[in-house]
Formats: C-alpha cells, structure tokens, sequence
C-alpha cells in the first residue's frame, strides 16, 4: 500500500461522512444521512442537519476506523469540506477537523466538496487522466468543467442559470408526491415509463440561445413545464401517467446534459471525462452519456453510484491529491465559506 493515509471529513449538506483513504485506495467510508429527518418538508431543513452533523460526527469517525483498522495516530493529514455548503452544516466539519488536528498535530487542508465530487472516481478508476472535462450534477450544482489539474486548475465553462439538476428531480418528485429526496425515486420509477410520450422542453438549446449559453443550463422552465401539464391532466380529471411524466422528463434533462458534455469535449479537444455528484448515479444519464461519448472517441469515467452521493471518501481522496501535489497545509483558523467557487480547490 502506498500513498499519504488521510481521513476525510464531509459535512456541507444532510450527510455525514467520514471516509479513509490511502493514497489512492479506499479504506472506510461511513455516511449517516439525516435525510429522513428533512423528508417531510421536502428538502433539506438547515437547523436539522447541524443538530443530526453533531450527533453522528463521532460515531462516524469511530466506524471509519473500526473499518480502516487504523488509529487516529496513523494518520498523516486531514482534509475536511471547507465549502460550499450550509453554513452551520460546514462549520461542524470543520470544528471536529480542526480539533483532531490540533489534538493529534496534524497537518489540516480545508477542501472543496464539488471538487470532491470530481475526484472521487480516482478511488475507483485510478489517475485521472489530464485535461478532461467533467459534468457536475448535483442537488445545488451543475456545472460543465474544464479540468486542468485537479488541484490547481479547474474552469468552469458552464452552469446552470437557475435550478440545479438534482433541485428539478426533487422539485418534480414534490409535485408528484413521490417524497424526497426525489432523483432516486423518479429514476426507478421513469424505467417502467415512456421517454417518449410526452415531449418536454430541452432548456437552452434553441439557436439563440446557445449563441450566450451554449454551456449552461436551465431546467426551471422544464420544471413548469412538467407541473403545467400534471396540473392539466388532473384538472380534466384524467389519471396522471406517473411513469410516463418521470420518463420524460428525465430524458429532457439527460438529453440537455450529455449533449451539452458532449459538445464541450468536441469544443476543447477533450478525450476524456468524468461525472460526479448525487445526479450522476442516475442510471439514464449513465448510459446516454457513455453512448454519446463513446461515438466521439472519448472515454467516460463512472464512478459507482454509491460514491457519487455526498461522502468522506471524496474529500480523503482530494486531500490524498493535494498532499502528493505538495501543496502547503490551510491555516488553523481557516473558516467555512458557503459559497466557495468551484475554482478554489484548497482553502
Ligand atoms: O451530491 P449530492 O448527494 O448532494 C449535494 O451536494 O447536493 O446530490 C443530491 C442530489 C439530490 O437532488 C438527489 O435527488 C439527486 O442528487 N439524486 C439523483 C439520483 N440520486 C440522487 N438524481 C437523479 N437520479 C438519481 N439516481
Ligand atoms: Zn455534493
């Protein structure tokens, strides 16, 4: 085994996570999600999460090590989500990273969670090959990456300019009543339905608008668009084809996302690319991003979706990356920063 040992702290939303790492192997990775406890409002209750981070913060450290078989004193550095996130959610990482280090004097690196969801695939797939793009699809993000280095240059090329893609399924979940959070409901659900049987709009792909977003996103409009035609169906007092409606609405969105990857590669000469964030796990985005990627020559990186939902292993595997780069450690006073840019990669 080789390669840095380092203990990841995640707490930027509703999951806990502690994950182990050494180098590029995955020793522990336990997650405590408070998901059920946000269920019944329908997404994530701010208050909630802090309170649920302290409670499962050490248990989930303890786990961790149980799992890794190692001790707290073996290991060489910590990394902790640093942003962005919920506020009071971040800064309860961050304390409990903060007093480990200082407790077992360890160096400290305060990370970036998106960029967390772009490096977990490393535990799975090794290195990551360089340039390469990357789609970031997630409950408050969707962006299209250019990734230079990964713990030096990552641009953003492209966003969305409204809701995020995980933020439209659990919006169309809500107003189906299928609960929250509502990507992994409407994923199982759309593969009974017909992608086809109902033709959604395709955000910011009409010539127009590509000409100023021809990387960006929008997905508010298909978000009306799909309540529109519910609210119609139930007003003629037709049955509303549930599976039908998460059909196609998720081919609208997966359409939009993997022909705009798709275009970004073939703009920037990329030949590789990589997916993260909870969004990425959804299993028609998986398949039609592999296939259009594939008849351009470009290789895509999964990683399993178990890894693609928020984890304490992306922020170990990031900070494994940042120490072998020899980057200097984050100050001990280092703060939460809710909306840090996706750019900064350590605080
Ligand atoms: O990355 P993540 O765990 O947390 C954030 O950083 O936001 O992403 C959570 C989002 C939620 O909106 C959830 O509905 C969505 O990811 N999601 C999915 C699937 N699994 C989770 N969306 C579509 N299909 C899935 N299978
Ligand atoms: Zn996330």
């Amino acid at each position: 085994m080789s390669g840095p040992l380092i203990l990841g702290i995640e707490s930027s939303c509703d999951e806990t996570g502690v994950g182990i790492v050494r180098g590029h192997q995955l020793l522990a990775n336990e997650v405590a999600s408070s998901v059920d406890q946000h269920a019944r409002w329908g997404g994530v209750v701010p208050e909630v999460a802090s309170r649920a981070h302290l409670q499962a913060m050490v248990p989930a450290l303890n786990r961790a090590c149980e799992k890794a078989d190692v001790s707290l004193d073996e290991v060489d550095a910590i990394a902790v989500t640093a942003g962005p996130g919920l506020m009071g959610a971040l800064v309860v990482g961050l304390a409990s990273a903060k007093a480990l280090a200082a407790a077992l004097n360890k160096p400290l690196y305060g990370v970036n969670h998106l960029v967390g969801h772009v490096a977990v695939d490393i535990l799975e797939h090794g290195p990551l090959e360089q340039p390469c793009g990357a789609l970031l699809v997630s409950g408050g993000h969707t962006n299209l990456l250019r990734v230079d280095d990964l713990t030096s240059s990552i641009t953003e090329v492209g966003s969305t300019i409204d809701d995020a893609a995980g933020e439209a399924y659990d919006k169309v979940a809500r107003l189906l009543g299928l609960g929250y959070p509502g990507g992994p409901v409407v994923d199982r659900l759309a593969a009974a339905g017909d992608p086809r049987a109902i033709a959604f709009p395709r955000g910011l792909t009409a010539r127009h608008d590509l000409e100023r977003h021809r990387f960006d996103f929008s997905f508010s409009g298909l978000k009306t668009a799909v309540s529109r035609w519910v609210e119609t169906a139930r007003l003629e007092g037709r049955e509303v084809p549930v599976a039908d409606v998460c059909a196609s609405f998720q081919e609208a969105v997966c359409d939009v996302l993997t022909a705009k990857a798709v275009d970004l590669c073939d703009h920037h000469g990329l030949e590789h690319f990589v997916i993260g964030g909870g969004v990425a796990a959804n299993s028609r985005l998986r398949v039609l991003l592999e296939e259009r990627l594939a008849e351009r020559g470009v290789t895509l990186r999964r990683p399993r979706p178990g890894l693609c939902t928020d984890n304490g292993a992306m922020i170990a595997v990031l900070g494994a990356e940042v120490v072998a780069a020899g980057l200097p450690p984050s100050a001990p006073d280092l703060g939460a920063d809710s909306g840090l840019p996706i750019s900064t990669v350590l605080v």
